[in-house]
């Protein structure tokens, strides 16, 4: 029998999804039992959307990062228990072979919870003081230092593969260098912030976690070497810059360098527990909601997120699961950029005679900019929002909040809240196959692998 070398460890993988099953239950439990502390600690919301004005136990991300980020800590010697186990025992050819320790490996993991740390702190400090956003911007990428150093480390790639019909201007590979570590911090502050401007009906930043964490869930496992004769071609997989496939593995098994599974199974270990603790929140924040998940389950969610993304090197396939984000960024550009007036909140408005939501306004109190008038209106012709001119001198009164969820509201027309959720649930499904479609199915048009 030749030598099989002990990796891949699978036996760790599920051990990964045993923690994460007491991660599920310990959310479930645990959520509603602090409730009442927390609305005791002032941490405590009124729905919006309800008649019912009694206070909702709010931030309770917190227990939710709380839960994530400690089984995370316990679960360090598991995941590296095979170099304990090839340490001693790992007999290759001439005998007993010592494997090193991986301290890069270790470097990796520690970084990653160094920045849920700064992401939990930051977003439970803008749950309790309401940080401004140009406090909130800059945090986020300061955080993502750490990733980006143990990125260098590995001497991570800074090349981009160029699309075949541009290659007779930048050639094959263009070296993004500095450029590259910009883009990767940005991409934490994206992560973070993008949730949480796409909030505000019950179950909408919880339920964009659990799809992403599922999207991604599923992108890593086509990576692990399973013993069936499960195979993805390998030039699928090798296509881009993202993935360095270092020849076939193991025979028998799936293609794909051992660097590339151990980066897989790194972002499983961070991906499993996430998805068990948003799902057994999303139990307790589903319409009507007892309990309300604040900026902490954003800021957690998007950097965990953005962790993987860095740490396992797949940011642009993770972009493509982020469409609906990407989106309702981009349309919320001219109220976050102060061309059009942005309320406190921009959730829709619900019409409680016949409990339906409508899309919400906001008023210009002087008439608006040309270049405002001129945003809008093109906006308005695409039908991504909805213009009230004014009565007498013809300008534009208000607007439709430029968000997704008031997007929805225009095109489909009035719906309730737990149909509205469902709506941008299924959005997400949407863009995370359209994502797989485009990450194996179309690259292999525009790259040649
Ligand atoms: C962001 C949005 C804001 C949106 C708000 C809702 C931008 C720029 N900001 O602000 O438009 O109104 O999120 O979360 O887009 N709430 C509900 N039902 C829910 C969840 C939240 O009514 O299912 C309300 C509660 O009153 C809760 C409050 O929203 O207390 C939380 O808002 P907060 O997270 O502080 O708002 P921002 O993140 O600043
Ligand atoms: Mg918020």
């Amino acid at each position: 029998r030749p030598f099989v070398d002990p990796f891949p460890p699978l036996p760790t993988l599920y051990t990964s999804v045993g923690f994460s099953l007491y991660a599920l239950l310990a959310t479930l439990y645990v959520i509603p039992a602090v409730g009442p502390a927390f609305i005791r600690a002032n941490l405590k919301g009124v729905d919006l959307l309800k008649l019912d004005k009694s206070p909702v136990p709010e931030s309770q991300g917190l227990v939710c990062a709380s839960i994530y980020i400690l089984l995370l800590i316990l679960f360090i010697p598991f995941a590296f228990s095979n170099a304990f186990s090839s340490t001693m025992s790992a007999k290759g050819p001439e005998g007993l072979s010592v494997i090193e320790f991986p301290h890069y490996q270790l470097s990796v993991y520690l970084s990653s919870l160094l920045s849920l740390l700064i992401a939990t702190v930051l977003g439970f400090l803008d749950d309790v003081f309401d940080i401004r956003w140009r406090h909130k911007i800059p945090i986020p990428i300061i955080a993502s230092i750490p990733l980006l150093m143990v990125y260098y480390a590995e001497k991570g790639n800074t090349n981009v593969v160029v699309p075949l019909p541009l290659r007779f201007l930048f050639g094959t590979l263009v070296n993004l260098g500095p450029l590259y570590y910009i883009y990767m911090s940005l991409l934490s502050t994206f992560a973070t912030n993008s949730f949480n401007i796409l909030a505000g009906i019950n179950g909408s930043e919880v339920s964009q976690a659990v799809i992403i964490a599922l999207s991604v869930i599923l992108n890593d496992l086509l990576y692990l070497p399973w013993p069936l004769d499960f195979r993805i071609p390998l030039h699928l997989l090798g296509s881009h810059t993202e993935v360095e496939v270092g020849g076939v593995w193991s025979a028998g098994m799936a293609y794909g360098s051992r660097e590339l599974v151990e980066r897989h199974l790194f972002s499983l270990y961070f991906m499993l527990p996430l998805l068990a603790v948003c799902l057994g929140f999303m139990y307790h924040n589903w319409y009507p909601a007892r309990a309300f998940p604040g900026d902490t389950l954003c800021y957690v969610t998007g950097m965990a997120f953005a962790v993987v993304g860095i740490q396992a090197h797949f940011s642009k396939t993770l972009l493509l699961f982020f469409l609906p984000q990407i989106f309702n960024f981009v349309l919320s550009c001219p109220q976050l950029f102060g061309l059009v007036p942005c309320p406190r909140h921009r959730v829709p408005r619900i019409d409680h005679d016949t409990n339906l939501l409508h899309p919400s306004q906001a008023y210009f109190e002087k008439s608006p900019s040309p270049l405002t008038t001129m945003v809008l209106r093109i906006l308005a012709a695409l039908g991504l929002a909805k213009l009230t001119p004014h009565p007498t001198t013809g300008t534009i009164a208000s607007t439709t909040n430029l968000t997704i969820l008031n997007f929805f509201l225009v095109r489909l027309g009035p719906m309730s809240e737990k149909r509205l959720v469902q709506t941008l649930m299924g959005a997400q499904v949407a863009g995370s196959v359209l994502a797989f479609v485009v990450r194996y199915g179309l690259a292999g048009l525009v790259y040649d692998g």
